[in-house]
């Protein structure tokens, strides 16, 4: 990543000086020095609070109880049957699967295996999968997809394993007869997204995984942007695969995630080791959830994700999802008044991810400009997921704002006017 000379910008003298700079005509150096000083100090002293809004890429703040669940699990020694004789009074692996069978209304606790992110679950399930098949077979992802998604996908094909066929997504939706449409007689898997970290759209799965469970293909679903913020009936959708991320709308830290396995012979475990069981065998068992468990487990995280649980568990689902829809609309009514020259991406996202250009200025630039002038963190780029760009906004990117349950009405209106400001002075 290059490093950015820093600039600060103004609202009403149009692009930020600095790199925008160069872009003026007719603007000197020294002009570009007296208002740079000017809009420094204007900055220094505004001393705005942080509003923090790249909650689709990792959530902050962290509810309290999430951080004393974290700190109880480091103030003791750790226990775990077959791991320690006595510990800590909490054996926070098996009180987390019982917790995430709860959440997600699974049958079997046993069926959750702990990873270390959305993305360390999609290679073992789409690795352990495509090694678990005799010959090569055809896939199906969507242009909705993370590069967590992709790429392992794309791997899979450079080497012979798999042929792939990427489905367009329409207005930000997948449909059943879209994916039928791509269907080959050797199609055995199908991997898509619960939800676009891009466009905010919110999948029906429930169709395509019931399409799915009748003709014997196996559902991988991306829960890394719903799981926490959307009530999900796992009972009720019979995927073949769920996965999710903790350090997102579970609450939980970076470095815990997990998915749930339906059917635990439909994919081979890519690791082997220790598990703290069946010690004198030297092959890795093949009980779950030791199957895809190897190693001395994340103590931490799993303590964060079951404390995220809780406290999602105690406000209510319905409550989260409601909150997340009411904040992106405030933002957006605050944001889509008059002809600001924004380009918005899904005016009515389901969850609460709002993506936008400004038409006279950079994303990045934009980005850096909410930053450094409101102390506003954002998300600017491509997010990941090159696919749905190329469609949107022609590859350049956008500028992402995403919610919490914890961020407030207020922060949304000050956003909304700092874009409104920002775009003003663009247009200039
Ligand atoms: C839809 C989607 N899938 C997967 C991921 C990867 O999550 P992680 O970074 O936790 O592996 C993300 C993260 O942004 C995402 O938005």
């Amino acid at each position: 990543m290059p490093v950015r000379p820093p600039f600060f910008w103004l609202p009403g003298y149009g692009l930020p000086f600095g790199p925008g700079c160069e872009r003026r005509p007719g603007h000197t150096k020294e002009q570009c020095r007296t208002v740079t000083n000017t809009v420094l100090k204007m900055a220094e002293k505004s001393g705005d609070p942080l509003i923090y809004l790249n909650n689709a890429a990792t959530s902050w703040p962290k509810p309290p109880a999430v951080l004393a669940e974290v700190a109880r699990c480091l103030e003791s020694p750790v226990f775990e049957a077959g791991r320690s004789t006595a510990g800590g009074a909490m054996d926070y692996p098996a009180a987390a699967r019982e917790a995430l069978a709860g959440f997600f209304r699974a049958e079997e606790p046993d069926h959750f295996i702990f990873t270390r992110s959305a993305t360390d679950s999609l290679n073992q399930l789409l690795h352990g999968f495509a090694h678990r098949q005799a010959g090569p077979f055809h896939a199906i992802t969507t242009d909705l997809e993370h590069n967590s998604v992709l790429r392992p996908l794309h791997h899979l094909e450079g080497e012979g394993r798999l042929s792939l066929t990427t489905v367009s997504s329409d207005g930000g939706y997948i449909t059943l007869p879209a994916i039928k449409s791509a269907l080959l007689p050797d199609t055995r898997l199908i991997v898509m997204t619960h939800g676009s970290n891009v466009l905010g759209t919110l999948q029906n799965i429930r169709p395509i995984a019931e399409y799915c469970a009748s003709h014997e293909i196996f559902l991988i679903v991306d829960g890394a942007q719903t799981a926490g913020g959307v009530p999900i009936n796992l009972s009720a959708m019979p995927v073949g695969a769920f996965l999710f991320t903790g350090h997102k709308a579970l609450f939980g830290i970076a470095g815990i995630g997990g998915f749930y396995l339906n059917d635990p012979e439909l994919v081979d475990p890519v690791q082997q080791g220790g598990t703290g069981s069946d010690s004198r065998s030297l092959a890795h068992p093949s009980e779950m959830p030791q199957k895809f468990e190897a190693g001395t487990p994340n103590y931490p995280g799993i303590a964060s994700l079951l404390g995220g649980l809780r406290y999602l568990e105690g406000e209510g689902l319905g409550k989260v999802f409601r909150k997340g829809h009411d904040l992106s609309t405030l933002f957006l009514s605050g944001i889509s008044s008059g002809d600001l020259g924004i380009d918005l991406y899904t005016p009515a996202p389901d969850l609460p991810v709002v993506s936008f250009n400004l038409r006279n200025l950079d994303n990045d630039e934009a980005g850096y400009i909410l930053a450094k002038a409101y102390n506003i963190i954002a998300r600017t780029g491509l997010h990941c997921a090159p696919l749905i760009h190329d469609r949107i906004d022609g590859g350049k990117g956008c500028i992402r704002v995403s919610f919490s349950y914890l961020n407030t009405p207020d922060e949304c209106r000050l956003a909304a006017k700092a874009v409104r400001e920002v775009a003003n002075g663009a247009d200039r």
